[in-house]
């Protein structure tokens, strides 16, 4: 079980905001207006896939899309501390 903290979350150069009642790392960026990419939600198709710059993330569960050094799924992660992400589209 992670635990979900308050962080911050700089996406494409913007400084967003994680709260621990966010789910995800993609429910916090909808939340303050962002639209990453996405289809499953569920950790299974790799559309959210994003490239983590900077910080570290925890998985909700062990997602099946393949998942590359340096790249995170952005609907089934949360941020373990503040992090720095760039979108892939
Ligand atoms: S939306 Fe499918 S893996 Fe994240």
């Amino acid at each position: 079980m992670c635990k979900t903290i308050a962080s911050n979350i700089t996406f494409n150069g913007k400084t967003l905001s994680h709260s621990p009642d966010s789910p995800s790392i993609l429910h916090s960026l909808e939340r303050q207006g962002e639209t990453p990419a996405y289809q499953c939600r569920e950790g299974f198709c790799g559309a959210c896939r994003a490239t983590l710059k900077q910080g570290a993330v925890q998985y909700s569960h062990e997602p099946l899309a393949f998942v590359r050094d340096g790249e995170i799924l952005l609907c089934c992660s949360i941020p373990d501390g503040d992090v720095v992400i760039a979108s892939d589209d």
